[in-house]
């Protein structure tokens, strides 16, 4: 570790800690009228930009403590060490990936030179995710500002060309909630016109005014909860029935008081309590919410080598209450919103993102309350099958609805039975194997995937960590066949139950 820190910062993250939102820029070529980070790109003490060698060291010190994420941001990130061609920028991208970092994006307004596009060092990242506020100039300019549309989508067409993965984020501002002269929302037309434009997917950041400090800074354009409210059900609608021809993510931003007591294990989530995600700044502030951007709430702060806990009354988790499931800590101050409560700025339901696939929190939705556990048991070995099966049916709360004897059957049964869990051994002697299956099953059933647990002796370790990117770690299992494994599966399904109907 490069930074000397206080205990406590490491106690807060411990295991957890998989994010880096790096504001690696407190400045910025465009003044959008909603911008949460306007404080920061109007007044700065010092420092304009993360110093490069401390940016180096906290990369390392967070990704030895479990990032394997980094999103580089500000403020325009592609103002990073302009006046050096951007060397410093280049540079920071190919050390993160040196130094492990899976998934490197970042997070920019377009509005950079394209040659950018064309250094190798650029080219290392594994996304660019472009702002765009509507999808027309007369939109996105008079938010972004004028002539700023046309320049990010040139840069997209060319960045299309070179073949990056592009993603698009746009804000919910309130023009995107009405419809144009043929009824479509204008939302719906800003996902249609990501779809044209032939990149991977959108996603969308929600205006509203919450009794949060940017309420103050973040210009008109904010909407108003029962108007969000229709368009959401109608957009999730849309989603659900897999009308749209890329990955659409939406905040909930609300839910009703009544949908949150009956599941607030799900509609709880918030990043202070996953202790998933860093914010980092140039001023030397670390935070996790980005609601508390733009004041002096954080949970800590590093400058001379060293990390300082804040335990100050303006550490940002004061208020929170880590043993309850709660709507959203920072907006619910005023608890003004009806029949609705907050939920967090980063619940993105259904959403396929690494981090929230990594939490599996997913899982939470399903509502089993008075249902049985499904299974699919599948084994060559006869031993180990009866064993399995026996142990299973010991548990009232358990059902098998499918056994096989060949990984193609135990496929066919994960794909038509769609069970909770499986219980299955990884090689299989002839046709597919565990991790065929799971990547298959993975793609056929998106979120109905089941929680597998394998036990086999032999599971090659970087097969389990790709297994782990793709379906998470909190519940999948691998146990070795020498292991008590029939105590370990009543464990495991114990654990599932309890877990699901927290
Ligand atoms: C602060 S900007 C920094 C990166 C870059 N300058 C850009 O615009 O993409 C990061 C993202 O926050 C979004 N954003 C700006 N103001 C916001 C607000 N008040 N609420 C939610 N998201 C906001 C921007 O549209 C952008 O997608
Ligand atoms: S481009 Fe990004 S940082 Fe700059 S003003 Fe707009 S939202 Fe803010
Ligand atoms: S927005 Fe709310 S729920 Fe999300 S991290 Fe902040 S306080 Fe937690």
């Amino acid at each position: 570790m490069y930074f000397k820190m206080d205990q406590k910062f490491k106690d807060y993250f411990k295991n957890n800690l998989r994010q880096i939102f790096f504001y690696i820029i407190d400045d910025c070529n465009l003044r959008c009228e909603q911008c949460l980070y306007k404080l920061e790109i109007g007044f700065q003490l010092e420092k304009k930009e993360v110093d490069f060698d401390d940016a180096i060291k906290l990369l390392s010190d967070f990704r030895e403590m479990g990032a394997i994420k980094l999103t580089l941001m500000g403020g325009e990130p592609t103002l990073y060490g302009i006046k050096e061609n951007n060397k410093p920028l280049l540079e920071l991208i190919k050390k993160a990936k040196e130094l492990g970092y899976e998934y490197v994006r970042i997070d920019t307004n377009g509005q950079f030179n394209s040659k950018l596009l064309e250094q190798p060092e650029f080219k290392m990242l594994d996304e660019i995710t472009f702002s765009i506020d509507g999808p027309n100039k007369e939109i996105n300019d008079s938010i972004r500002g004028y002539g700023s549309f046309d320049k990010c989508v040139n840069n997209i067409k060319r960045a299309k060309e070179l073949g990056y993965n592009i993603d698009i984020t746009s804000c919910i501002s309130k023009y995107m909630i009405n419809r144009d002269e043929n009824g479509n929302l204008y939302l719906d037309r800003m996902i249609k016109f990501a779809e044209d434009l032939g990149i991977e997917r959108i996603n969308f950041h929600s205006l509203f005014k919450t009794g949060v400090p940017r309420d103050y800074f973040s210009g008109n354009l904010d909407i108003t909860v029962n108007d969000w409210f229709k368009v959401w059900e109608e957009i999730e609608k849309k989603v659900d029935n897999k009308e749209y021809k890329i990955p659409v993510r939406v905040p909930q931003s609300f839910t009703t008081k009544k949908e949150f007591e009956k599941n607030p294990a799900y509609y709880g989530y918030c990043s202070c309590k996953s202790r998933s995600r860093i914010l980092v700044h140039p001023n030397g502030m670390l935070r996790v919410c980005s609601l508390m951007i733009g004041t002096p709430y954080g949970i800590a702060r590093y400058y001379d080598g060293q990390i300082k806990w804040d335990d100050s009354p303006t550490n940002e988790l004061k208020a929170h209450k880590f043993d309850e499931d709660t709507p959203c800590t920072n907006q619910f101050k005023h608890n003004k919103f009806g029949d609705f409560v907050p939920t967090c700025v980063s619940f993105k339901p259904k959403q396929e993102e690494l981090v929230w696939k990594e939490l599996e929190w997913e899982r939470r939705r399903i509502e089993k309350k008075n249902s049985k556990i499904k299974t699919v048991i599948g084994f060559t070995d006869k031993v180990v099958q009866d064993k399995v099966i026996k142990t299973i049916e010991d548990l009232d709360f358990v059902d098998i609805i499918g056994t096989a004897k060949d990984g193609e059957e135990t496929y066919n049964k994960i794909i038509n039975l769609k069970p909770d869990m499986v219980f299955m051994q990884y090689n299989y002697n002839n046709g597919i194997n565990g991790f065929d299956m799971i990547k298959k099953a993975n793609t056929h059933l998106k979120l109905d995937i089941p929680v597998f647990n394998i036990i086999d002796n032999n599971v090659p370790n970087e097969e389990k960590h790709e297994i782990i990117h793709l379906i998470g770690s909190k519940m999948n299992s691998v146990l070795e066949k020498q292991d008590p494994y029939e105590e370990l599966v009543k464990d495991i399904l114990k654990e599932y139950r309890e877990y699901d109907f927290k």
